[in-house]
Formats: C-alpha cells, sequence, structure tokens
C-alpha cells in the first residue's frame, strides 16, 4: 500500500487513491498493522456498496470511490489497537463509513448541494429520489455488516450515532436562517458531527473487548471538526476546499463565524454568490474567524489532554491534530 507518492489505497477499478497527507501520517503513526487493514476497509466499502442491484450500486459506488479521507474508519481502528480481531474490526470500521456517506448522500439534498469530494453528488446527477434511496441503502448496508458481529453494544452505538445525525440535521432545518445562541449551534455540532466520531471510538474499543475510554476524545474531535468545517465554508479559499464561500449561509445555515461576527445582518438578505463573499469578508474583518478557530483548538487540545496512556496515543494526537490542518 506505500507508494512512492506516500500511503495509497486501491479504488474500485485498481487506481491507486494517495491518502490525505495528514491522514497517511497517522496510518504511519498507528503501527505496521493499520495500511493493511485500511486497505481491507476499502475493499470492503466497495464490495458492500456493489452489491445490492445494478441502480443503486452505481451511485452508492459512486460515492464511496468518489474518496473522502477515511478518518471515522481509520478512528475505529486505531481505538481497536493492534490486537482485535480482524473480520469484526473490518466490520466496524466500514459500517461506520457507510453511515457517514449515508449522511452524506442524504445532506446534500437538504443542503441542495452540487459538489461532493470533488464530484457532483447523487443529488446532482440522478435527482432527490435516487439519492434518498441511496442514503437509505448505505445505511441499511451500514447496519447489516455491524450485525454480524452480534454485538448489541456495538449496534446500539451505531444507532444512537445515526438517530443523533438525523436529529442534527432536524435542529439545521429548525434554525434555518436564524442567529440562534452558541449553545444551540453545539448542541447541532454535537448531533450532526461529534457523536459519529464517538461512535467510531466506541466500537472499535468494543471489538477489542477495552474498556471505554475514548467516547469523550472521540466527540471533542468531532466537534471542532464540525466548527473548523464552518470556517473554512466562511475562509475558504475555494481552491482548496472546492465549493465557493458562503455556502452555508447562502443555504440558511447560519454557522459559529457568522454568530460571534454579530453583525447585524438578516441571514435571509444574503442571496447571492457575490453578497455571499463580501460577508464572508466582513466576517473575517471582526476577527470572529480568528475566534471559532481558537475555540475549535480548545476541544482538540481538551481531546489530548484526557487520552489515556495507550499505545495508540501518538495516532489518536495527530488525528486530533489532523483536524486543524485540514483544508476540504
Ligand atoms: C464531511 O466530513 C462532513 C462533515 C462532518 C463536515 P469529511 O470531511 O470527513 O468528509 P469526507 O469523508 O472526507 O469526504
Ligand atoms: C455535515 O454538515 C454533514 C453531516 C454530518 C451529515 P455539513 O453540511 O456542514 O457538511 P458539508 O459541508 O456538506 O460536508
Ligand atoms: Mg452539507
Ligand atoms: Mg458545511
Amino acid at each position: 500500500m506505500t507508494s512512492p507518492g506516500g500511503p495509497s489505497l486501491r479504488g474500485p477499478e485498481g487506481e491507486n487513491r494517495v491518502l490525505d497527507p495528514a491522514v497517511a501520517r497517522i496510518v504511519e503513526a498507528g503501527g505496521p498493522h493499520v495500511p493493511p487493514l485500511l486497505a481491507r476497509v476499502e475493499e470492503r466499502l466497495v464490495e458492500v456498496a456493489g452489491s445490492y442491484g445494478e441502480v443503486l450500486a452505481e451511485h452508492a459506488t459512486a460515492t464511496i470511490s468518489a474518496g473522502g479521507k477515511r478518518l471515522r474508519p481509520l478512528l475505529v481502528l486505531l481505538a481497536a489497537g493492534p490486537d482485535a480481531p480482524e473480520e469484526p474490526l473490518l466490520r466496524a470500521a466500514a459500517s461506520v463509513e457507510l453511515v457517514h456517506a449515508a449522511t452524506l448522500v442524504h445532506d446534500d439534498v437538504l443542503d441542495d448541494a452540487s459538489l461532493r469530494r470533488g464530484r457532483p453528488t447523487v443529488y446532482a446527477t440522478a435527482g432527490r429520489d435516487m439519492a434518498t434511496a441511496t442514503g437509505d441503502l448505505l445505511f441499511s448496508r451500514a447496519f447489516a455488516q455491524l450485525v454480524q458481529n452480534e454485538s448489541v453494544d456495538q449496534v446500539r452505538a451505531l444507532s444512537r450515532a445515526s438517530s443523533a445525525l438525523a436529529r442534527g440535521e432536524l435542529v439545521q432545518r429548525e434554525d434555518a436562517w436564524r442567529v440562534v445562541p452558541v449553545e444551540r449551534y453545539l448542541l447541532r455540532c454535537e448531533l450532526k458531527t461529534a457523536r459519529l466520531f464517538e461512535a467510531a471510538c466506541e466500537l472499535g474499543e468494543s471489538v477489542a473487548g477495552a474498556p471505554p475510554s475514548l467516547g469523550a476524545f472521540g466527540r471533542r474531535v468531532g466537534l471542532a471538526f464540525q466548527i473548523l468545517d464552518d470556517v473554512l465554508d466562511v475562509s475558504g479559499p475555494a481552491e482548496r476546499t472546492g465549493k465557493h464561500r458562503g455556502t452555508d449561509l447562502l443555504d440558511g445555515t447560519v454557522t459559529l463565524p457568522f454568530i460571534l461576527a454579530d453583525l447585524g445582518i438578516d441571514p435571509r438578505s444574503v442571496d447571492t454568490r457575490e453578497r455571499a463573499e463580501e460577508v464572508c469578508d466582513a466576517i473575517a474583518a471582526t476577527g470572529a474567524l480568528d475566534e471559532s478557530r481558537a475555540r475549535a483548538l480548545e476541544y482538540v487540545a481538551a481531546a489530548k489532554d484526557d487520552l489515556p496512556d495507550l499505545p495508540q496515543r501518538r495516532a489518536l494526537e495527530l488525528v486530533a491534530d489532523s483536524v486543524v490542518e485540514r483544508y476540504s
């Protein structure tokens, strides 16, 4: 799996997909067992996405093979450590990424998004009905994988995270176009993103038979991840994030930088791409981006500080750091 350009994963047509550099560093720090496991997770994902009817398989496979950082399955592998049984671990890691992929396909319908992972969304290419069905398929295949581990605790952990995700999207719709208090914004991030990171850690530990100790780490990293995702939407640059600045705002999603900037602008009045860019500049000028980043960094620091002294500690610290470095 190691190539001259750094670690890579093999895609469904045998092509090499180079890993995001921050993710590649984590993989290396995780120990020699991690690269082959991650490659097998990849194979499993492609297999699962392609094995449930041709029409849906086409879109599910396109979503999976379009890439993505694979941060959540990596977290499952790291949380488990080197001695976990391989097959249950693969199922757990694949199931978390399948839930993630499902939520992205559905999220793009809700957010009216045209691009995902640098490619047209299922919603854009095949419409709402197909995107809804593809997301549903990915959800159901995720649980079909995990249930083979015959662990009620694991199914419960993934189901809790999936329900939280759905609730998070509902909270986001409810709060659309409104400048909500910071606590309410954080609740949304927690539900939409942090809970799946938490579940990734819980699943890894459960498969390894380790006492649960990493859930809070996952949750904090997930919170920081979503805050920084929202910062990137405002800061860009578009060439690095792959999307126009201010996309969230145009869609009515009012995030931490806008809330902290306190510009007195009605989100509804931001109705063109040009205006959205102007508002992004205005937000940046108040220092609200730096303040939002600082808040995310506090979660990253707390996540690292509270890490138990495990052999995989260094790799987990790099996971927390990768959230800060990311650009897509
Ligand atoms: C995107 O997650 C959705 C958010 C929670 C912000 P990722 O940035 O991990 O998406 P991929 O899997 O790498 O495409
Ligand atoms: C995260 O929300 C998506 C999910 C957790 C389902 P966003 O809407 O901010 O994610 P992107 O920006 O579309 O990746
Ligand atoms: Mg979205
Ligand atoms: Mg976003």
